[in-house]
């Protein structure tokens, strides 16, 4: 099933989502609807807030970048209740989008590589080293599960640029292929 997605501008964005518990309904499901979504958004990464959900989880697909990214090739997780442990100093700046902020692409810093322990949908523990885009997209994903969005990370020139665009955005203005979740 194909879930609207979440705009900027609606406050569940900006919630610390809560710990995902081992009895919630339907989770793997909820995973599998996630992914749908996400594949059909064209988008590579997907968290649980941005269909509404305000709880601690992710699904992200680096395969198509791989060619681009080879630390891409078979990055497909759902990531429930993760914790990143641990993070490089190293840092790259790279351009980032979110299916929640359409069109609008901009440069944001993050660590070279991460470790992350998480939870599959089957909740089975796992930890593990990501490097390059895909520890990009972990921390991009991760984000938003404490509220917080790419453009909040952009300098604060680029902020100027891009204003009127958000605001458009967290109007409702705004036309994607997908379908969203209109702004009450
Ligand atoms: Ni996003």
């Amino acid at each position: 099933m194909l879930l609207p997605i979440v705009l900027l501008g609606d406050p569940v964005l900006r919630k610390v989502a809560e710990p995902v518990p081992a009895d919630y309904p339907d989770l793997k499901k909820l995973s599998e609807d996630m992914f749908l979504t996400m594949y059909s958004a064209n988008g590579v990464g997907l968290a649980a807030p941005q269909i509404g959900r305000s709880i601690r989880m992710f699904v992200v697909d680096g395969s198509e970048l791989a060619s681009e990214y080879p630390e891409c090739k078979g990055f497909k997780r759902c990531m429930i209740n993760p914790v990143i442990t641990e993070e490089s100093e190293e840092t790259v700046t790279k351009e980032e989008g979110c299916l929640s902020i359409p069109g609008v692409y901009e440069s944001v810093k993050r660590p070279a590589w991460i470790v992350v322990k998480y939870l599959d949908a089957d909740f089975v523990e796992h930890e593990e080293r990501v490097e390059g885009y895909a520890a990009r997209m972990t921390l991009h994903e991760y984000d938003h599960l404490d509220g917080k969005v790419f453009v909040d990370k952009v300098s604060p020139l680029r902020k100027t640029f891009i204003k009127t665009k958000l605001q458009k955005i967290s109007k409702g203005k705004v036309s994607c292929s997908y379908r969203t979740k209109p702004i009450k």
